[in-house]
C-alpha cells in the first residue's frame, strides 16, 4: 500500500498543486498500487500524474481530428529477404520524408530486421504514415508509439 508520499523523501512539490478525491473499487486501487509498486513509483500521486500525462498525450493525437503536431516512433520487424518489402518501406519513407526524422536499423539475424523510425507531424499525418508501413506484406510486427513534444505538459 502506498503512503501518499514517501516518508523521508524530499518534499519537491510545485508552488501550487490541485488535490482531488477519486472514488473507485478497492480491487482496482489494489491492482493499481501493485503495478505502481512494481514499477518503482515512490508515491501513488507520482504514478497518477504519469497516467494522466499518458492520457493527455493519447488525447492530443486525436484532438481536432489529429491536427496538432506530435512526435512518435514507429517500430517494425520485417523480413528483409522479401526485397519487395524493403523497397516499399524505403519508398514510403522517402515519399513522406518531411515526417521522418531518423531511422535506426538493426539486423536481428540472417533474415529479420528491426527498424525504429522517429516521426513528427500532425497526428493524422503520422498515423497515416505508420498505417502504410505496418500494413505492408512482409512486416511481421508494427507498432506506433505516441509520444509528445512536451509542450503543454506540466
Ligand atoms: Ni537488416
Amino acid at each position: 500500500m502506498f503512503a501518499e508520499r514517501c516518508v523521508g523523501a524530499p518534499l519537491l512539490m510545485p508552488d501550487s498543486v490541485a488535490r482531488f478525491t477519486v472514488s473507485l473499487a478497492p480491487e482496482l486501487l489494489a491492482s493499481f498500487d501493485e503495478v505502481c509498486a512494481g514499477k518503482g513509483y515512490a508515491s501513488r500521486s507520482e504514478a497518477i500524474r504519469d497516467a494522466i500525462r499518458d492520457y493527455l498525450v493519447a488525447h492530443r493525437w486525436d484532438a481536432d481530428g489529429g491536427g496538432e503536431e506530435v512526435v512518435g516512433t514507429i517500430t517494425l520487424v520485417y523480413d528483409h529477404e522479401s526485397r519487395r518489402t524493403s523497397d516499399e518501406l524505403l519508398d514510403i519513407q522517402h515519399a513522406d520524408h518531411t515526417h521522418v526524422l531518423s531511422t535506426m536499423h538493426i539486423h536481428l539475424d540472417a533474415r529479420n530486421c528491426l527498424e525504429v523510425t522517429v516521426v513528427r507531424g500532425t497526428g493524422a499525418e503520422v498515423t497515416a504514415l505508420a498505417d502504410g508501413l505496418i500494413s505492408l506484406r512482409g512486416v511481421k510486427f508494427g507498432r506506433l508509439v505516441s509520444a509528445t513534444t512536451g509542450s503543454g505538459l506540466a
